[in-house]
């Protein structure tokens, strides 16, 4: 059974077989070129069975992108972007980006920039990228060590959901699914943090219930805000620390998006217990789930400095000030919480030594 979450555009979550996708490639994209963005992983484990399952797509072109964030940069888009005029791809024409989340930031950013846009629909083949990259409308690039520094809001015209892709998925990578999961709990919803924190294997979470409960906190949030103006920052919990920590590690030992949001989750609310927003029973929760999910990574105190002025230059600042999220309890989140390069530095040795 396909369930439909109440969006700007359709997000459909059960099989793609019964889903809307083949009707849209039918009838609105009859008469279009499709251009199908995969990476090397999905390439290998998702791409057949698309193209064997719908006839449409037999003569789409495929873009392969290579692996990994170091590769989510301008100069890969620059690529498709020429094969994208080689092929003479036109504004009625269509892209499909199916992958994990760097492939539907990046090829929403490729269609929402390429002759001032063209259609495009996700098909979100990791867990993370099905319950959050996918969803919302950011797309974009990184620009050295600052992540997504390059980016459009714009919306695919459908999303569609379907965790029988998630079969292949390595668990490190359910992994990071699971840090932005149990974020959107910890934001806004405590008893999703009992459900996500009581599983017994992190394949449970690949059940559709708590995919879809994911899918629908993170929905109703940017379609709140859309751009960010007010609620939708509660969604960077974990991630000013968080992206510091992934950006400094890009170049040297990089960590997944997951891991890296993981450990700046438990870096924020180690802030927010140390200003005694946080109960002491709550943040003894937080600190005994984290620890126990995402490695502690091995960072000298002398590097510190640097990770914070990665921080000063993140998006979501103004005026030199970092801005972070601090949560009052589980369930519950405050944003635009000034964090001063004290508690930064308090709260990066915290994880440096735990
Ligand atoms: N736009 C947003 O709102 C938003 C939100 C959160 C994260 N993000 C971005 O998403 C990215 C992280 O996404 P991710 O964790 O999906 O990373 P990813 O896209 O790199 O995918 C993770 C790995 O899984 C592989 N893979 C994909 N599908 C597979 C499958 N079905 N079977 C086996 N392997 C498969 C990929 O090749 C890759 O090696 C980051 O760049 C982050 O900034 C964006």
């Amino acid at each position: 059974m396909i369930k439909n979450i109440a969006s700007e555009y359709p997000i459909e979550l059960g099989s793609l077989l019964n889903s809307s996708f083949h009707n849209l490639l039918k009838n609105k994209y009859k008469n279009s070129k499709i251009v199908i963005i995969v990476d090397e992983n999905s390439h290998d484990f998702c791409l057949e069975f698309l193209i064997t399952s719908f006839d449409e797509l037999k003569e789409a072109e495929v873009m392969l992108l290579p692996t990994g964030e170091e590769n989510k940069v301008m100069e890969v888009c620059f690529q498709v972007w020429e094969a994208l005029s080689d092929y003479q791809i036109g504004r009625k024409d269509l892209i499909i980006n199916l992958g994990g989340g760097i492939v539907t930031d990046m090829g929403g950013f490729i269609a929402s920039i390429f002759k001032r846009g063209i259609d495009f629909i996700n098909i979100p083949t990791t867990l993370l990228g099905m319950i959050d990259a996918s969803i919302g409308g950011k797309t974009g690039i990184d620009l050295g060590p600052y992540k997504n520094q390059l980016g459009t809001f714009t919306n695919p015209k459908a999303l569609f959901i379907d965790s029988s892709f998630l079969g292949t998925l390595p668990k490190h990578e359910l992994m990071n699914g699971y840090a932005e999961m149990l974020k959107h709990a910890l934001i806004c919803d405590a008893n999703h943090w009992n459900e996500l924190i009581a599983i017994e294997a992190l394949e449970d979470l690949i059940t559709g219930a708590f995919i879809e409960k994911s899918i629908r906190i993170k929905n109703q949030i940017v379609s709140e805000d859309p751009k960010e103006a007010n609620v939708r920052k509660k969604l960077n919990f974990g991630h000013t620390i968080g992206h510091g920590i992934e950006g400094y590690l890009l170049d040297k030992e990089p960590i997944s998006h997951g891991h890296a949001v993981g450990l700046g989750m438990l870096a924020e609310a180690f802030i927010s217990y140390q200003r005694r927003i946080l109960s002491e029973e709550q943040w003894l929760e937080i600190e005994r789930i984290l620890t126990a999910v995402f490695p502690k990574i091995e960072i000298e105190s002398t590097e510190i400095e640097n990770i914070i002025s990665l921080m000063q230059n993140d998006k979501k600042n103004f005026s030199g000030e970092i801005k972070g999220c601090v949560l009052t309890s589980i369930g519950n989140c405050e944003f635009d919480q000034n964090f001063g390069n004290k508690e930064i530095e308090e709260a990066l040795n915290y994880l440096i030594n735990i």
